[in-house]
C-alpha cells in the first residue's frame, strides 16, 4: 500500500536574481544572474514528496499561460498527479520575484491563479483529500480553502500538516483540526502572540534551519540536531522538509523518524540553487545518513 499524500496549494514560477548587493529604497544596482525556476510553496512540498517515493495528488491552480504550461510539464516528469488542477482563463499564473544575495534572500509573491484555488474547487476534488493519507497545506491560498479544506479532511478522518507560511493567524476552528503545524522560528514567534497558542503547541514542529528541530512527542519536547552543509540557495528548505514529512508520515512512519529524515532532506537541498533543485530522492537520503551527513 503505497503512502497517498494530498496537497491543496500554491504553483508559482519563481523569477529569481542574483546580486551582490541588495538595492535600497530608490536605488538600481546592477546585478548578477537571472534565472526562471518551477515554485510555489505547494508544488515544492509535492515535488519533496514524490522525490521520497510518495503518491502526491495536488489541489490547485495555473493561469492560461506560458508559465502555467512549463509548471503543468514540470509536475507531470516529477510524477505530481495533476487530476485536481485546473488552468484559468483570463489569470496570470503564480509568481514569486526573488531576490537573491550571499546571506539573503526577498521574496514577493504575485498569487494570481492560486487566489483560484477556491472551496468550490477543492469540494469537486474532495475524494482526492479522503483517499489520502496525509493532507499538506501552506498559506499561499485563500484563507476560506484553508478553513474548507481542514474542516473536509478532518471529518473524514484524514490528519493535516499546517505550513504557516508565508505567516497568517489562523482562526480557531483551523487551529483545532489540525494535526501538526510546522512554522520556522520566525513564524513561531509570530504565533506566539496569538491568545489561541495553547491549541497548538502540541502540534508543533518547529524548524531551526542548522539548529535542527524541536517537536512535541507524547506531551514531552525533542530535539534533533541540524546538519551542517554547504549552501548555495535556502530557498524551497523548508517545502522539502514538508514534503518529505509529509510523505514519512503517510508511510506510516513515527514523528521521530519522519522529522529526522525530513530535516536531512532539507539540508540537502540547499546545495543546488533553485526550490526544486537539489531536493534529494529517498536513496540521496538514505546515503547521507548512513554517511555522517557529509555532503560532497
Ligand atoms: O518557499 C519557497 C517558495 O515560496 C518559492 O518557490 C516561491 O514561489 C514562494 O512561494
Ligand atoms: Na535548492
Amino acid at each position: 500500500n503505497e503512502p497517498n499524500v494530498c496537497i491543496v496549494g500554491s504553483i508559482n514560477m519563481d523569477l529569481t536574481v542574483k546580486t551582490d548587493k541588495m538595492p535600497m529604497q530608490g536605488e538600481t544596482v546592477l546585478g548578477d544572474t537571472f534565472f526562471t525556476n518551477p515554485g510555489g510553496k505547494g508544488a515544492n512540498q509535492a515535488v519533496a514528496a514524490a522525490r521520497m517515493g510518495a503518491n502526491v495528488n495536488f489541489i490547485g491552480a495555473v493561469g492560461e499561460d506560458a508559465f502555467g504550461k512549463t509548471l503543468l510539464q514540470n509536475l507531470t516528469n516529477e510524477g505530481v498527479r495533476k487530476t485536481g488542477i485546473e488552468t484559468i482563463p483570463d489569470v496570470s499564473t503564480g509568481t514569486a520575484t526573488i531576490i537573491l544575495s550571499d546571506n539573503d534572500n526577498r521574496i514577493i509573491v504575485a498569487p494570481g491563479a492560486n487566489n483560484h484555488v477556491t472551496p468550490e474547487l477543492v469540494e469537486k476534488y474532495r475524494d482526492l483529500i479522503k483517499s489520502s493519507d496525509i493532507v499538506l497545506m501552506q498559506l499561499e491560498v485563500p484563507m476560506e480553502t484553508i478553513e474548507f479544506t481542514t474542516e473536509l479532511a478532518e471529518t473524514n478522518g484524514v490528519p493535516i500538516i499546517m505550513n504557516p507560511a508565508p505567516f497568517q493567524q489562523l482562526p480557531e476552528k483551523v487551529l483545532k483540526n489540525i494535526s501538526y503545524m510546522t512554522p520556522n522560528e520566525i513564524e513561531l514567534a509570530a504565533m506566539k502572540e496569538d491568545p489561541l497558542f495553547d491549541f497548538i503547541q502540541e502540534k508543533l514542529v518547529v524548524t531551526r534551519g542548522d539548529k535542527g528541530v524541536s517537536f512535541v512527542e507524547n506531551g514531552t519536547e525533542q530535539d534533533t540536531d541540524g546538519y551542517h552543509v554547504h549552501v548555495t540557495d535556502t530557498t524551497g528548505a523548508g517545502d522539502t522538509f514538508n514534503g518529505t514529512l509529509a510523505g514519512e508520515l503517510a508511510r506510516g512512519a513515527e514523528l521521530a523518524e519522519a522529522v529526522n529524515v525530513a530535516n536531512a532532506a532539507a539540508a540537502l537541498s540547499v546545495s543546488k540553487i533553485g526550490a526544486q533543485g537539489g531536493m534529494p530522492t529517498k536513496q540521496d537520503v538514505q546515503r547521507f545518513l548512513q554517511k555522517g551527513n557529509i555532503t560532497e
